[in-house]
């Protein structure tokens, strides 16, 4: 039995203070889920402020982005160690945003995720075709190439730390979703991709979230389809209420 994870995505968004009043109104929406796992991911600058304001709640910290490196002549970089230091446990790789303005590759997505795990970090490692992939029919070949690629040479007990994000590109700020159907269908596609190279028992245990304009009214369908193991909310984790309801659709 997997259980599901939600993540909140706030993307570049939320000051310190308006951060700190995010997560403390959602930590009392959803003080009482206990079977979701709970998480979100703010800006680097507001990532101490919310590791305070979390303590003792049910409610992890993830991080948007890292350096594989531990430290160095890095200008710019955050590193594995310096997430863990902060109070991270999460980390996101390889969102498609990241890959569209910032460079990201399969390999540097590849080089994060094993850095991440050296230091114990989980990584949510993002997947998903763009629009022109699904119209010219390559979607299973794109999610292939990001899955294969961002996972290679992870152990078993590697890829059991690891969460694997389907985000269709299309879907992602656009308030267009997959329907439960096409995404049940490319999750279940990705955990036959995982067959490969581990074993059925260790694929049945990997977490697959689904992304993507995912809202109060769209999350029980999805969330309740056989191989979609809870979300990652961009939009809709900006605001308690919303993202607390989302969580709760993947509750019991
Ligand atoms: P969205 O973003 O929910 O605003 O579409 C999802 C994401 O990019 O992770």
């Amino acid at each position: 039995m997997r259980t599901p994870i939600v993540a909140g995505n706030w993307k570049l968004n939320k000051t310190i203070s308006e951060a700190v009043e995010l997560v403390t109104a959602l930590r009392d929406l959803v003080a009482n889920v206990t079977d979701v796992e709970i998480v979100v991911a703010p800006t680097f600058t507001a990532l101490s402020a919310v590791a305070r304001a979390l303590q003792g709640s049910n409610i992890r910290l993830s991080a948007q982005n890292i350096f594989w490196e531990d430290s160095g002549a890095f200008t710019g970089e955050i590193s594995p160690v310096m997430l863990k230091d902060v109070g991270c446990d999460y980390v996101i790789i390889g969102h498609s945003e990241r890959r569209q303005y910032f460079g990201e590759t399969n390999e540097s997505v590849n080089r994060k995720v094993k850095a991440a795990l050296t230091h114990g970090l989980k990584p949510i490692i993002c997947v998903g075709e763009r629009l022109e992939d699904r119209e010219a029919g390559k979607t299973k070949s794109v999610v292939e190439n990001h899955v294969i690629n961002g996972i290679d040479g992870l152990s078993a007990e590697q890829l059991l730390s690891t969460v694997i994000a389907y985000e269709p590109v299309w879907a992602i700020g656009t308030g267009i979703t997959a329907t439960p159907n096409e995404a049940q269908e490319v999750h279940a596609f990705i955990r036959s991709l995982l067959l490969r190279n581990y074993s059925a028992d260790v694929t049945e245990q990997i977490r697959i979230q689904c992304g993507g304009s995912v809202k109060p009214d769209n999350a029980v369908e999805l969330l309740t389809q056989a191989d979609i193991d809870g979300a990652l909310v961009g939009g809709a984790s900006l605001e308690a209420e919303s993202f607390a309801q989302i969580v709760k659709a993947g509750s019991g």
